[in-house]
């Protein structure tokens, strides 16, 4: 098995990204629409062998082009948002509210509002003094809104300590202690329809002993709150598929264990349940190409400075995660190679995408290198920092190659900056 991305550069060798690269500027994303529905198709696999009501809710965060929004769901799958800026996107390419969730420790009053008038499928409320809010705008409204109880079950996902959720640690969900004094409140007012729990214990988990501990916990409070006079309608169990960042597409998030650990916790429960994908979509099916603009040589080092920035591609320098980079080129390539940094202009330290790598020796000026997997939180992730374009997208779907996003330029960003008298 490969990494689903990699067939393009087999197919046609580079001279696909190269055309792109001739027809808009660099830097520039590019997303293959194959990867994606192959993805989608691997999960809907996995669904169909457990026999239950699960439905999939795609983490927009992970990448919200419209282009891409609209794919996911003609594939079958609702969103799940984290702004009201999302909910807006997400209506916009035209998923129903009622295959919306919406989630997010800090909701404003206005994004209540707003979800609780599209009268979305499922508000996750993350605290007490949320659903506090939640209850006192859906009863001035006057109007229904459908809640899950976010759970911090307090479980490690083992994943980077920036990326993960589910321990006391973190800001998000309602430690199980708070669980029962929220279930009352929830119950509390005829406004609130309570759903059930949902969980997200991180991203990027390959750890399936994490999830089954999740699901085992989950498990035995469906019990205790059946018992109780509560019963659970859904269980929504989050995101976080593991994708590998290699070349040769290994090792795999191991579905089949997956499956197997939701099978054996959760398969005996009558509910509904709810997954929440993100990366596992869209990861592989994004590349990065950007242009050399010079190969700098110190006594110490080689620098090969790219186009693209930090600011077009956070993950390096925020999580120090190093993507593969690959030469797009037609011709035979040196087959000597040299190491070195690959870094952009932006004028921070942390704006490198990769070191001490090997590259082919023959590499110059003008060149372009693709950063691979970075379809999710590559462009959702990116700003203007340093006054630099939120640069172009692009989709190859069935062969043809469509831009889905126009370059937003420094001259369109500085017509918001204004001097307007306030008082
Ligand atoms: N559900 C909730 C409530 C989430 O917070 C997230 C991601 C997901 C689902 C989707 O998780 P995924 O399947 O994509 O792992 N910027 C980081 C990832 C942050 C994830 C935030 N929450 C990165 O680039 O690794």
């Amino acid at each position: 098995m490969i990494y689903p991305g990699f067939h393009l550069f087999n197919h046609s060798g580079f001279s696909r990204y190269l055309e792109i690269v001739g027809k808009v500027q660099t830097p520039v994303y590019v997303y293959d629409s194959s990867v994606i529905i192959h993805q989608h198709k691997n999960l809907e696999k996995l669904i169909q062998s457990l026999r239950k009501n699960i439905q999939i809710r795609y983490a927009i965060k992970a990448n919200s082009n419209q282009a891409i929004l609209k794919l996911i769901c003609e594939q079958g799958s609702g969103v799940e948002v984290v702004s009201g800026g999302e909910l807006l996107k997400a209506i916009k390419a035209g998923i129903s509210p009622k295959e919306i969730i919406f989630s997010g420790i800090g909701k404003t009053d206005e994004e209540i509002t707003l979800a609780i008038q599209n009268e979305i499928e499922q508000l996750s409320v993350e605290s007490l003094e949320e659903l506090h809010v939640v209850k006192k705008i859906a009863s001035t409204l006057q109007k229904p809104i459908s809640i899950a109880l976010r759970l911090n079950p307090n479980i490690e996902g083992k994943t980077h300590k920036k990326i993960t959720t589910g321990t006391d640690k973190n800001k998000f969900g309602i430690p199980l202690g708070q669980l029962m004094e929220a279930i009352s409140i929830a119950h509390s007012s005829s406004y609130l329809n309570f759903l059930g729990i949902s969980v997200h214990i991180g991203s990027q988990i390959q750890d399936i002993n994490a999830y089954r501990q999740v699901f085992g916990q989950l498990k035995t409070l469906v019990s205790s709150l059946s018992f109780e006079g509560y019963p659970v309608k859904r269980l929504d169990l989050g995101g976080g598929f593991y994708v590998p960042y290699t070349l040769s597409g290994s090792p795999q998030f191991d579905l089949q264990s997956y499956g197997q650990a939701f099978s054996e916790e959760l398969g005996n429960l009558n509910c509904g349940f709810v997954i929440e994908p993100g990366r596992y979509f869209v990861a592989e099916s994004g590349l990065l190409l950007t242009k050399i603009l010079y190969i700098k040589r110190t006594p110490s080092r080689i620098f090969v400075i790219v186009d693209a920035g930090m600011n077009d591609m956070m993950r390096t320098a925020l999580y120090d995660i190093e993507h593969p980079i690959v030469l797009c080129s037609d011709k035979k390539n040196d087959t000597e190679q040299m190491i070195v940094d690959v870094v952009g202009p932006v004028c921070e330290s942390s704006d490198f995408f990769a070191s001490q790598i090997s590259l082919p020796k023959n590499l110059k000026a003008g060149d372009i290198l693709a950063i691979t997997h970075t379809g999710a939180y590559g462009s959702s992730l990116s700003s203007t920092y340093n006054s630099r374009p939120l640069i172009p997208e692009v989709m190859i779907d069935k062969g043809v190659i469509y831009l889905v996003r126009e370059c937003i330029t420094p001259e369109h960003l500085l017509t918001f900056e204004t001097f307007k008298k306030l008082t």
